[in-house]
């Protein structure tokens, strides 16, 4: 049986004044199921715990957790990168067993950029092709301006 969500924590990095950067967090969808598969652990279940296996001994600041469905259940596996004050994004067509190494590189990536925007340049192939959405920082910031109606 899947959890319904598990957080796997690396330890954030700071800045050159030793002030805390804001953590990248990676969702993925442990619900995806690739259409060809008969595995009776999901493929979206799979990609998390390759990428929970491939953050071991690394020193990088991203947060993993998963989530049952990002609603992009098409385009599987699905993750979603996030951080406060930072766009979000979300892609898709991901597989579970060779995505890992892309998926942290881009949230590398997005973790350096201080409003979540990768140049085009620098994204990797698979962020080309696969990204779905992004979602302005205002939706995932804790200062969200006060309504005046
Ligand atoms: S099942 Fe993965 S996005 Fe819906």
């Amino acid at each position: 049986m899947l959890a319904a969500a598990r957080a796997h924590s690396i330890a954030p990095s700071s800045t050159k004044d030793g002030e805390r950067m804001a953590e990248t967090t990676i969702y993925v969808c442990t619900t995806c199921r690739a259409a060809d598969d008969t595995s009776e652990i999901r493929a979206g279940a799979r990609l998390l715990a390759a990428l929970e296996n491939s953050l071991i001994d690394r020193p990088q600041s991203v947060r993993l957790e998963g989530v049952e469905c990002l609603s992009v259940c098409k385009r599987p596996c699905t993750v979603a990168f996030a951080s406060p004050g930072k766009w979000t994004y979300v892609y898709g067509d991901f597989t579970a067993e060779t995505a890992p190494e892309t998926i942290l590189a881009g949230a590398e990536l997005y973790s350096a950029a201080d409003d979540g925007l990768i140049p085009w340049k620098m994204r990797p192939d698979a962020l080309k092709k696969g990204v779905i959405a992004r979602l302005p920082p205002s939706l995932t910031s804790p200062s969200l301006p006060e309504k005046t109606s």
